[in-house]
């Protein structure tokens, strides 16, 4: 008896010791892969086709088989995986990652199981487990055969299970709403976002199974969405413990869109720690510095405020040049207001700064007024605070110019009419009449399923949100990593959105007659690129309508390796004095 228990003990302390040389093993290999760093603290050194040294961080396998370990696309080059269950497969391992650019055609390259020494011979090599040479890109390493297990280990464990949220028929997401946002915005976002995720849910019925891959059928990786709305309440600083609270209680794989008109930084700050991925929310001031794994459409406010700055300095008056902006405390628009000073480029001491106090609308009245009419104004406000405006006459020098922020006036408040020829709006989407048709999809979802049109930005973005994500999970099958997420729409954005683009298009072209049918009123003029070829170009020249360039309100959508920011510029834009409650634009596209 004595005996048998020493030697459990002894089996189970054998066991400690071989778990722990095992994780140091581990972090040597973390230490190769991410950082270039070999065991005995050099760095790793590798040498391309063309003979050029790489070293340390340039060399790091990070670089090309990203963070996850499930590789990427690059042009026509597809990195493949090279996660254990990639490369050391086990039998019964259902190993299959999508190595196309747009979708669904190809998928990654079979080959031998690996071992030490084929992996050794690989990376020295570049010859596969198989005896394939491998594309030129992937660079020749001398590696010990102490490192080689080390990197060994730490692939073993990389990517192996699901991350938190996912599991083999279900997948959890949070939407997270927070407290500022005006009931008529938050009631129609919810109303979307219920009536997309029951759709979703109903396509994958077993016998209705909606699948756009044949991996994706073998694979059985169509799963439920089980999305759960997480309402905070009360300031800021209380959001991170009601997060967690919920997050504990049902841990999910990804913060699914979002809708915030304040701050998201405790947002952004709880997903950061629990390394969950954040999937396009709808905000007008996304965190000044954004996170790993964070995904945005753009920088919202700091971007107008870039954009203003980059448009101030055009023209031949830029230099002299005098603008006065106007901000309360404590708000997005003061974050405009400082990134402006900092991208400033007329002349020093020409830009000045009148703040006031959130709410305090006889400072702000009073602050509007007695600005120097010689002054253009920049009005870093939001909808009942640019009532402010009502009463001020129009500047004798008609030139003078009021910027308002589209972001921070996301339903168009009825603004004091005399002063309308005068105000212009950074306006960092698509221009109204062109994005209709990007949007004809959207307008008839929404006329589907009863819901009505109250802010098309945020509607247009939350659509987007969810069709992207269902995509992308699409895209990888059964890989559901939240690295690999984040990683695989870096790559992908692009290229999505212009193989969506033109296959609206086309889908438009065959419709025609049923997709006029779902548009109207304004949206007709676009809906003369639903008419047949001929019709179409007569159409468009005579709307200057061209086809869509996009799914969304966004003219293009992009991202790299390691970007945060999908879109990158915006408009300037005036009253079309032509159409009434149209917007024209008074600039290109700007990007700063
Ligand atoms: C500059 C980009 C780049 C870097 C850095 C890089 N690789 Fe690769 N790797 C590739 C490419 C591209 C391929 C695929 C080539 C092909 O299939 O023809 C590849 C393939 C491989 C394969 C073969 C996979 C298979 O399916 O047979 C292994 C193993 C591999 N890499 C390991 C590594 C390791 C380990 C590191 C770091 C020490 C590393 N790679 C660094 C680009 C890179």
């Amino acid at each position: 008896m004595g005996m048998l228990l020493l030697a459990a003990a002894t089996a189970a302390h054998a066991a400690t010791d071989d778990g722990a040389a095992q994780a140091a093993a581990a972090e040597r290999g973390r230490r190769i892969y991410v950082e270039g760093l070999l065991h005995d603290g050099t760095s790793l050194t590798a040498r391309t086709e063309q003979g050029t040294a790489l070293s340390g961080g340039a060399a790091a396998c990070i670089q090309c088989h990203r963070a996850s370990g499930m590789g990427s696309v690059e042009g026509n080059v597809r990195i493949q995986p090279i996660t254990g269950r990639y490369l050391f497969p086990e039998t019964g391992d259902l190993t299959m990652a999508n190595m196309d650019g747009i979708r669904g055609k190809t998928l990654n390259r079979s080959h031998a199981p690996y071992d030490d020494a084929l992996l050794e011979r690989t990376l020295s090599k570049g010859i596969d487990a198989s005896g394939r040479g491998l594309n030129a890109l992937m660079p020749r390493y001398a590696l010990s055969t102490r490192d080689i297990a080390d990197l060994r280990a730490y692939l073993a464990g990389l990517s192996t299970a699901y991350s938190p949220g996912a599991s083999k028929d279900t997948i959890r997401f949070a939407v997270v709403v927070t407290p500022d946002v005006a009931p008529a915005r938050r009631q129609v976002f919810l109303d979307m976002l219920q009536a997309a995720v029951v759709t979703k849910n109903s396509s994958t019925l077993p016998r209705k199974r909606y699948m756009t891959m044949a991996a994706n059928f073998v694979t059985q990786t169509e799963r439920r969405w089980d999305v759960a709305v997480w309402s905070l309440e009360g300031p800021p600083s209380s959001w991170a413990a009601q997060l967690e609270a919920r997050h504990r209680a049902a841990p999910v794989f990804a913060l699914l869109s979002g809708l915030a008109e304040g701050t998201w930084e405790p947002v952004q700050d709880f997903a950061a720690k629990e390394h969950l991925p954040i999937w396009f929310p709808s905000l007008a001031a996304p965190p000044k510095v954004p996170a790993n794994g964070a995904l945005y459409f753009s920088r919202g406010v700091m971007l107008e405020a870039d954009v203003l700055a980059s448009h101030l300095s055009q023209g031949s008056q830029a230099t002299e040049r005098a603008v006065v902006q106007i901000y309360a405390n404590d708000t997005p628009g003061a974050q405009a207001a400082e990134r402006l000073k900092q991208s400033w480029r007329g002349a020093p001491g020409r830009l000045q700064d009148i703040v006031v106090n959130a709410g305090d609308e006889q400072a702000l009245r009073a602050a509007v007024g007695k600005a120097p009419t010689d002054a253009d104004l920049v009005l870093w406000l939001g909808g009942p605070a640019l009532k402010a405006l009502d009463g001020l006459q129009p500047s004798p020098r008609p030139e003078r110019r009021v910027y308002l922020s589209r972001s921070l006036n996301p339903t168009t408040e009825p603004l004091f009419e005399p002063l309308l020829p005068s105000v212009r709006w950074v306006y960092p989407y698509e221009l109204p009449r062109l994005r209709q048709a990007n949007l004809a999809y959207l307008h008839s979802w929404l006329k589907l399923k009863n819901i009505p049109l109250v802010d098309e930005e945020m509607q247009s973005e939350l659509f987007l949100s969810l069709n992207l994500m269902t995509d992308t999970l699409q895209d990888l099958i059964d890989n559901l990593y939240r690295d690999y997420l984040v990683e695989r729409t870096e790559d992908m954005l692009g290229k999505r959105e212009s193989s969506k683009a033109e296959q609206e298009n086309r889908d438009r072209r065959a419709l025609g007659r049923l997709a006029r049918a779902a548009v109207d009123g304004e949206q007709r003029s676009a809906a003369g690129v639903m008419d047949a070829p001929d019709a179409r170009t007569a159409q468009r020249r005579a709307f200057g309508v061209p086809e869509s360039s996009g799914t969304s309100v966004y003219p293009r959508l992009a991202l790299g390796p390691g970007q945060h920011f999908a879109s990158k510029g915006a408009y300037i834009v005036r009253r079309d004095p032509g159409t009434p409650g149209l917007l024209a634009a008074d600039s290109d596209w700007i990007i700063p």
